[in-house]
């Protein structure tokens, strides 16, 4: 305390007044910044994550760490070029006093530069990027998803096991797409098999009858493909309207099949993909999740809801540490890492680089499920290779 302060503490002490002032401060809202995409074709995921994580807050009767929440957001639109003015609104202009986002890896990377910059709170409930828990992590940046290499290098072992020896990938060209294609190529590597060609097309285009025409002329065993969202169900189609389905088995992370089925239909039907999260847990956490969830929004949570309901626990789990004061930065990061988060996905706990070390389900598409297959790879943590903390 410097004496100035100290001065006038003992002053306001005086006059009763230190002790109404904090009181005033534990009343105040906290205010959560949503930077999320609400158009574009990423729109879907960014909804399903604020109602994930707006469910929580509610089973909390509003509150987290004794401290009311209120919300403000930005769409993002998945456009890196504007993530820093974006971002810059939330923490100049409103004054949050954390961030919430956001699904796009390149939008991330900006974001979490600014984020460390100003020592902001930022939590991300979809990105994959494995830069920001690698060469960028720091003690203000958790994760409650995934990073883009680990339902990548599941799908990599499961089809290398199922007999994939030559395997042609394609993705948008950006950080997500090149990321799960090189944890794929990883887990392939340790069955034997390889990646004899690599497909992509900028983000988010989806024009994909050149390249079909090109996987068909390849006849690789495999295909693997990371889309996500609009794209998804875009691709999906094509690769069965191209009569590909019947011939060469498509793989990918669960994504290409998370929140998306209603609109993919025949199309997606037996389709095997690996993901943190299914349908048909055997998770009491998940059923009831899953009944909250469909009561409030009257629709059936997927893979980003969970992301968004988990950032929120982990957000609470470290408020409630320090009883809602936000100036016990120290106390409130070590309870974050320290917590062992009780997801719908199964428990997770964070590693050293702030991201949940979880187990990767196989999952198989049946109607409109993405049903729970097994246990592809347990326990899986992104090695965050150059994470200096
Ligand atoms: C990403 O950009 O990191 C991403 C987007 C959608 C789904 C998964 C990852």
């Amino acid at each position: 305390m410097t004496a100035r302060y100290s001065l006038l503490a003992r002053g306001l002490l005086a006059a009763g007044l230190l002790v109404a002032v904090s009181a005033a401060d534990a009343q105040n809202k906290i205010k959560v910044g949503f930077m999320l995409p609400y158009t574009g074709t990423y729109s879907a995921l960014g909804t399903a994550i604020e109602n994930g994580f707006r469910l929580y807050v509610q089973e909390q009767g509003g509150k987290l760490g004794g401290r009311e929440i209120e919300y403000v957001k930005v769409d993002d639109e998945s456009e890196p070029s504007k993530a820093v003015d974006n971002i810059n609104k939330l923490i100049k202009r409103d004054n949050v006093d954390v961030v919430v986002g956001t699904v796009h890896s390149g939008v991330v990377m900006a974001m979490a530069k600014v984020a460390k910059d100003t020592n902001t709170l930022l939590v991300i409930p979809n990105a994959g990027a494995r830069a920001v828990t690698g060469p960028m992590c720091a003690p203000n940046i958790f994760r409650s998803s995934f990073s883009n290499w680990q339902p990548g290098y599941a799908m990599g072992k499961v089809a290398g096991d199922r007999g994939a020896k030559k395997v042609a990938t394609i993705t948008w060209k950006y950080a997500a797409g090149d990321e799960s294609v090189q944890g794929f190529k990883d887990g392939l590597k340790t069955t034997g098999g390889e990646v004899i060609k690599e497909l992509t097309l900028p983000f988010p285009n989806v024009e994909f009858q050149a390249l079909l025409t090109e996987i068909a002329a390849t006849k690789p065993d495999a295909v693997y493909a990371f889309f996500a969202g609009g794209g998804a169900v875009k691709f999906v189609k094509d690769y069965a309207a191209a009569g590909l389905n019947k011939t060469i088995p498509l793989y990918g992370p669960g994504f290409l099949t998370d929140g998306t089925l209603e609109a993919q239909g025949e199309a997606a039907q037996g389709l095997l993909t690996t993901l943190h999260y299914a349908d048909g847990l055997d998770i009491p956490k998940d059923k009831a999740f899953r009944s909250d969830y469909n009561k409030t929004y009257k629709a059936e949570p997927d893979v980003y809801a969970v992301q968004g309901y988990d950032a929120a626990q982990m957000l609470g789990a470290g408020l409630a540490a320090v009883k809602g004061d936000l100036g016990k930065r120290d106390a409130l990061v070590s309870a974050i890492e320290k917590a062992r988060i009780d997801s719908p996905r199964g428990a997770f706990t964070l590693s050293k680089a702030h991201d949940p070390v979880q187990d990767i389900y196989l999952r198989k598409v049946v109607g409109t499920q993405n049903k729970f297959e097994g246990v592809a790879v347990k326990s899986l943590a992104e090695p965050s290779p150059g994470c200096k903390m």
